[in-house]
């Protein structure tokens, strides 16, 4: 029970400390939750613009001098998302033709985006080629191929799967055979593969360990072997790198027993880093890139749906949810989380009651897998009252079985200054909010 309450406790803490509170209600973007969800139906992602831009500039200030963000749109890849971080001036990592079109949609260059991803298809590497794009990210051999077969002029950087002793963060991408990069071991190999092709100009390293690092010491020690491996990389080809990405993975803290990111002492290492770059003749003037994704958004959104059941089974009261891991996987725990523990969830138009008991909170599906909290300490909730889930910007919808059961999407709004915008509303039935439209 002592967990329990910790649980709901670490839900309100977290909503006064991003939002605010006004009465029973919980405002997000200024606006009422409940006001929000008048206008667009439930069940609905919310996202807070200025909480987006708060995290964009916190991080911005800690690297100040040492290097430029990126935003990972996979986290996020709603058009309104992505102009909002390019309106603060970051760049856009990109995983997909279809991120790339959105990116270029919500007013990207070609040379403010760059590409990773362990499959990229000839089609897709055959429209950003001739567009001019920054960088593309190889991770194998077949990709060098496909970009020697294209025949133009582009500028890639190594993508490099680190050695095991630099590993960290809830889901590691490195440092163990994955499908992402080359192998640490194999570098000079992969190296000479691609400076033989005379289009491919090698620029820079990419190395990407792991995501939801909120073990600052972790992530600098992976932040210093990048940097040692750029060197040992420039030695290789005998010339300075323009570019080391240091990946994304900062994490936001989702569990009562997480504590966030310690970004001062990650500021307070800048000068060591920076020292190191300049202390290596072929990194002095190299430019670095940090690209997260859940860091920059995942604070600032909410997944809020209405009550459709409560009902009791066996001394356990389920509230039945019209959406659940088929909007919100991570939520549910089935996204590669090891253990399941609960997303923070409050009851935003309830704020002021107190709670009445545990309950499990679920969605429509027919599987007990779509369970987005056990065991929650709600106040006593009915059919039509809303529940939020915190913490879900980052890895919601866009990685959710949307279709699975066929039921309606969940709509998604950017708030800001108090007015709604829409990025997408297609739920039947339900007319669109006035604001920006699908692209
Ligand atoms: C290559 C790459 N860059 C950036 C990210 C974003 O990671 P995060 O959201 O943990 O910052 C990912 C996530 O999988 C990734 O694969």
């Amino acid at each position: 029970m002592a967990d329990q309450a910790n649980t709901a406790e670490h839900g309100y803490e977290l909503a006064r400390r991003l939002f605010e509170l006004r009465g029973d209600d919980l405002c997000v973007g200024g606006l009422p939750v409940r006001s929000i969800v008048s206008q667009t139906g439930s069940p609905v992602f919310i996202y807070d613009g200025s909480v987006m831009r708060t995290a964009y500039r916190r991080l911005s200030k800690v690297l100040e001098g040492f290097a430029s963000i990126y935003y990972s749109a996979k986290a996020n890849p709603a058009q309104a998302v992505i102009r909002l971080f390019l309106q603060e001036g970051a760049g856009i990592e990109i995983a997909s033709l279809g991120e790339y079109r959105t990116a270029i949609a919500a007013g990207a260059s070609p040379k403010q985006i760059i590409f990773a991803g362990p499959g990229k298809r000839r089609q897709e590497l055959e429209t950003v080629v001739p567009d001019g794009i920054d960088e593309i990210h190889v991770e194998g051999l077949d990709e060098i191929e496909r970009l020697r077969s294209i025949g133009l002029p582009v500028r890639v950087s190594i993508r490099v799967n680190p050695v095991p002793t630099v590993q960290a963060g809830a889901m590691r991408m490195g440092g163990k055979p994955t499908a992402f990069g080359f192998d640490e071991e194999d570098l000079e190999a992969a190296i000479a593969a691609i400076t033989a092709v005379p289009n491919i100009e090698l620029v820079g390293i990419h190395v990407y360990g792991g995501t939801q690092i909120l073990d600052a010491s972790a992530l600098l020690a992976q932040w210093r072997h990048s940097i040692d491996l750029a060197g040992r990389v420039a030695r290789m080809i005998g010339r300075p790198l323009e570019t080391i990405d240091l990946g994304g993975g900062l994490g936001i803290p989702y569990y009562s027993i997480d504590k966030p990111l310690d970004l001062d002492a990650v500021a307070a290492a800048v000068p060591e880093l920076t020292g190191m770059l300049k202390a290596d003749a072929l990194l002095a003037d190299t430019r670095v890139i940090v690209e997260p994704g859940r860091y920059l958004a995942g604070e600032a959104g909410l997944y809020v749906s209405e009550i459709n059941a409560v009902k009791q089974s066996r001394g356990t009261r389920f509230v039945v949810m019209e959406g659940g891991m088929n909007h919100h996987l991570a939520a549910s725990g089935n996204l590669g989380q090891v253990i399941k523990r609960n997303y923070p969830v409050v009851a935003p138009a309830r704020m002021t009651a107190t709670a009445s008991g545990p309950v499990t909170l679920v969605g429509p599906l027919c599987t007990p897998l779509d369970t987005l909290a056990r065991d929650a300490l709600m106040p006593d909730l009915g059919v039509g009252d809303l529940v939020a889930v915190l913490q879900s910007g980052a890895y919601g919808a866009t990685a959710s079985p949307l279709n699975f059961l066929s039921h309606p999407h969940p709509a998604e709004v950017l708030v800001e200054d108090g007015q709604i915008k829409t990025i997408s509303c297609d739920r039947a039935g339900k007319p669109a909010p006035t604001g920006e439209g699908m692209p």
